[in-house]
């Protein structure tokens, strides 16, 4: 176990590597296992909640990423010592487990400087809010998937009595005499506001009602790890949470769920590039909007005792019609790897992107790949090739990032994914796991 202030030295690796690039030869098919990890965005607020408690939160099945790095340089400003226990080392495969003591706020200010890296650093704002009576957190800033405003956070939390202004690219929250219950309807489903609100609500001094929540699964994985820690929240997986606050919250310990959106994309490289590999460790139910999709296209998908198994062999993948929605709709961060998937797709396909306003920047990199897409408005319009070229291709995000990934695997030929910290951020040992079943792919170090 390490044990000390801020984040320990075993994190510091991961945000180094911002310049390696992925190396893939396309056209292997993947047999085998793949070990998935825990959920990024429900890793990273449950890591929040630390600051809730004086008392330690210990979490389970923490993946090992630049994300995760990031925040735990965040909370160790705002004064969580963080220890690293267990199944420690880079290599782990079954997570790691963190254990986060906040016994006292030594800061409540989350500088610009680290924010903006990092969206989900703004989660700060409320148990700060809630456990010192104040707080000063910079706006994250556009972000290259859309402008993403944080408007729900900041009148959820004035709903619970905060009186909050923005000064030189700050949120500046304060309540003097601790936040109250209050009634907040979300205008639309947002999942870091609920989580933002619920949390700043379960220290609140009495009851507060939450209407038109976001129910995604990592939502409810941190209403779980709450209640854990003494919250009493009611409706978990409704649209409507009822929160009692509590003077005081406890330690607990938590293991993080299995992330949906790798699993997700795991079973679509299985279905772009063909073969039988058992995703261990994953929960079929998370990603109930996603089989009927890629079993029209010809992908079986079955549940197994260790997680779920998706095979495809020989057949042509048929094209499909997607909107992406909120949860239990499909996720709109599995758009871009399935978008890569109907590119070879016998026909045409449409998808459609509700959640970002700017969620198509792979569709340019797809196309350098002899991918046929055109984008009209929010819909992608795809005519499926007989097979995409490896190219050299860079992407502005995570998942786009990956889609690349997914589409240099089917390939003919060489491609080169630049910028590979975007995936750093959210896969943990891509090129291991992929590499172990088959796939011809490696970092090439910069
Ligand atoms: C979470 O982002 C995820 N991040 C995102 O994953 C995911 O794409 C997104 O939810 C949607 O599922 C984490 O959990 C850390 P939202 P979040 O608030 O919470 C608008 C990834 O690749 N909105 O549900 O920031 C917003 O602009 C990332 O892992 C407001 O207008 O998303 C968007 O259009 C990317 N005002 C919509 O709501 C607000 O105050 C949904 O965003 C908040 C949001």
């Amino acid at each position: 176990m390490s044990d000390g202030t801020g984040p320990p030295h075993q994190f510091r690796g991961v945000t180094e590597k911002r310049m390696d690039r992925i190396l893939i030869r396309g056209g292997n098919r993947l047999n085998g296992e793949i070990p998935i990890s825990g959920a990024k965005n429900a890793g990273l607020p449950l890591m929040v909640a630390s600051l809730l408690s004086d008392e330690p939160l210990i979490l389970d099945y923490i993946p090992h990423l630049a994300d995760i790095s990031q925040l735990a340089e965040i909370l160790g400003v705002l004064g969580v010592r963080i220890a690293l226990d267990g199944n420690g080392g880079a290599e782990a495969a079954s997570g790691r487990t963190l254990i986060l003591t906040a016994r006292e706020i030594a800061d409540t200010t989350a500088p610009y400087d680290l924010v903006r890296k990092m969206r989900a650093s703004f989660f700060v704002l409320g148990p700060l809010l809630a456990r010192s009576g104040k707080a000063k957190v910079s706006l994250p800033g556009g972000c290259a998937i859309g402008p993403r405003p944080v408007d729900f956070h900041i009148k959820g939390l004035e709903a619970l009595g905060a009186t909050i202004h923005l000064e030189e690219g700050y949120v500046i929250a304060q309540a003097n005499d601790g936040l109250t219950g209050g009634h907040y309807r979300f205008p639309h489903v947002s999942v870091g506001a609920t989580e933002n609100v619920m949390m700043a609500a379960s220290l609140a001094k009495g009851e507060t009602l939450l209407e038109n929540c976001a129910i995604e699964p990592e939502v409810t994985d941190l209403a779980h790890c709450l209640i854990a820690m003494g919250a009493k929240i009611e409706g978990l997986g409704t649209r409507t949470l009822r929160i009692e606050g509590q003077p005081r919250l406890h330690g607990a310990r938590h293991s993080v769920l299995p992330d949906r959106i790798e699993t997700g994309t795991y079973a679509m490289t299985v279905a772009a590039v063909g073969g039988e590999v058992e995703l261990v460790g994953a929960r079929k139910e998370l990603i109930n909007a996603v089989i009927p999709i890629l079993e029209s296209m010809g992908v079986h998908i079955t549940e197994t005792n260790r997680g779920v198994h998706v095979s495809r062999n020989g057949a042509h993948l048929e094209p499909v019609d997607v909107t992406t929605d909120p949860y239990p709709g499909f996720p709109t961060d599995l758009q871009a790897q399935l978008m890569a998937l109907v590119c070879q797709a016998k026909g045409v396909s449409h998808i459609t992107e509700t959640i970002f306003e700017n969620r198509f920047m792979h569709v340019p990199e797809l196309a350098r790949m002899g991918a046929d897409i055109r984008v009209e408005g929010q819909t992608a319009i795809v005519t499926g090739v007989e097979r995409l070229k490896g190219a050299p291709v860079m992407a502005t995000d995570l998942r786009a990032s990956v889609g690349l990934v997914l589409a240099g695997l089917a390939a003919e030929g060489e491609t080169i994914v630049n910028r590979v910290y975007h995936l750093d951020r959210g896969f943990e040992r891509l090129e291991e796991k992929l590499g172990r079943c088959g796939a011809s792919i490696e970092r090439v170090k910069v």
